[in-house]
């Protein structure tokens, strides 16, 4: 008897999975593990030529396969790099690493996307993208997506990316990523304070056997002996690219619960002076209020105003903290000390001269209220803490 809507072995062999025969004992013991993690975050960081285009396309082809026919992205940071090294790895591991070889199609429209199985019922898709070109991410919704080169595509990219990973029928949620171990935000995500689902795999180009020595030595020979730590050695570059503050590290530096009350000032010690920190920028412009502490120098609130100047920036200090006028030591950067086309005086005297007056600082220009630029939206401040051992 037929019944509209059953199941019958037609429709069974429908939702049947392609086979995929991927022998892991050909893996890297750290590529191996990264593949096989569940995680719904896995990073495979490893210096130059370790492995990491061939795991990561091998993850999602696996990943494309367990979610088909529910697509997911591969990104490289440039459309060069998607043309000149992920199709190719993607062609040579289709054509080569799998027993029997996987059929594909490759169809530009207007980027690159892989289909998998292509005259199966139940085709698997990798959708190529660049980093470059974050408006080719837009409305995506994906099952899964990885990027090669996570270094080199921006942080907000990541974020966009790991945002869009969000079908609901998905069999296997994953965004992941491998790269080289430069960028500083990298060392946070997956090392410093991982959050839940952020596991790291992290290898040496030494770990690869695959690679001729010759690679090595050039890789060697480009290199300085302090770059090599990273270019091969795959560590984290602690001090380096991509940080403005290198003794920073949040793990030692920042304390999620401030010993201040939310407003920030109650717990201020009044037998101690302030401390005002000043970056005299205009967009944004942020102020730091502190306390130095038996050697720890400990930050209480910051004041941030959006397209300001320096009269109006004193202004929001005196709101909130003008009890403390004449226990106040500022501290700026050498800027402070030019005068600026939008004022007459440098930032110093416009201190100074505020302090004189009781805080009533000689504005200059845009002396809107403070508080009709919080209705606007326009300003933050926000009490936090972080102590910064004698770093700042
Ligand atoms: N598990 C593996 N099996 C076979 N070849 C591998 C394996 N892992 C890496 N390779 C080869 O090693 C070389 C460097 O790998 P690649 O993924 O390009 O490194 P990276 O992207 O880290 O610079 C490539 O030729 C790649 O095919
Ligand atoms: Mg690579």
């Amino acid at each position: 008897m037929y019944i509209r809507g059953a199941r019958t072995e037609r429709s069974n062999r429908r939702d049947r999975k392609n086979k995929l025969a991927i022998n892991v004992y050909s893996l890297l013991p750290t590529q191996r593990a990264f593949f096989e993690s569940e995680a719904r975050h896995p990073a495979y960081i490893g210096g130059y030529g370790s492995g990491k285009t061939h795991v990561a396309c091998l993850k999602a082809i696996a990943l494309a396969a367990d979610n088909s026919p529910m697509p997911g992205v591969l990104v490289e940071p440039t459309s060069s790099n998607l043309r000149d090294i992920a199709i190719p790895m993607f062609q040579e591991l289709l054509e080569n690493e799998f027993n029997p070889s996987v059929p594909y199609k490759l169809l530009y429209s207007p980027y690159p996307n892989l289909t998998l199985f292509p005259k199966s019922r139940n085709p698997a898709h990798i959708w190529l993208r660049s980093g470059d070109k974050p408006e080719s991410l837009k409305g995506l919704n994906l099952a899964w997506a990885g990027v090669d080169e996570v270094a080199r595509i921006k942080q907000e990219i990541w974020g966009v990316l790991a945002s869009r990973v969000r079908l609901a029928d998905a069999r296997k949620k994953q965004c992941f990523a491998v790269g080289t171990p430069e960028e500083y935000w990298l060392a946070e995500y997956w090392a410093d304070d991982p959050q839940e689902g952020y596991e790291l795999f992290q290898t040496s180009s030494y770990e690869n056997t695959y690679l001729a020595d010759e690679d090595l030595r050039s890789i060697r020979q480009s290199h300085s002996e302090e770059d090599l730590e990273w270019a091969l050695g795959g560590k984290f570059v602690r001090g380096g690219k991509g940080r403005a503050y290198k003794a920073f590290t949040r793990a030692t530096h920042h304390r999620a619960a401030s010993p201040f009350d939310p407003q920030g000032r109650e717990r201020l010690l009044p037998a101690l002076p302030l401390c005002l920190l000043c970056d005299f920028n205009i967009d944004p412009c942020v102020w730091l209020v502190a306390q130095h502490r038996g050697g720890v120098i400990y930050v209480a609130d910051e004041i941030v105003l959006r397209d300001t100047d320096t009269s109006e920036m004193i202004g929001a200090f005196m709101e909130k903290y003008g009890r403390w006028l004449g226990n106040t030591i500022v501290f700026g950067d050498a800027a402070g000390k030019t005068r600026t086309t939008t004022a007459s005086k440098s930032d110093y005297e416009l201190m100074r001269a505020a302090g004189q007056s009781g805080g009533k600082g000689p504005g200059e220009r845009g002396k809107r209220p403070v508080e009709e630029r919080r209705r606007d939206g326009q300003a933050v401040c926000s009490p936090g803490m972080q102590d910064v051992n004698g770093g700042l």
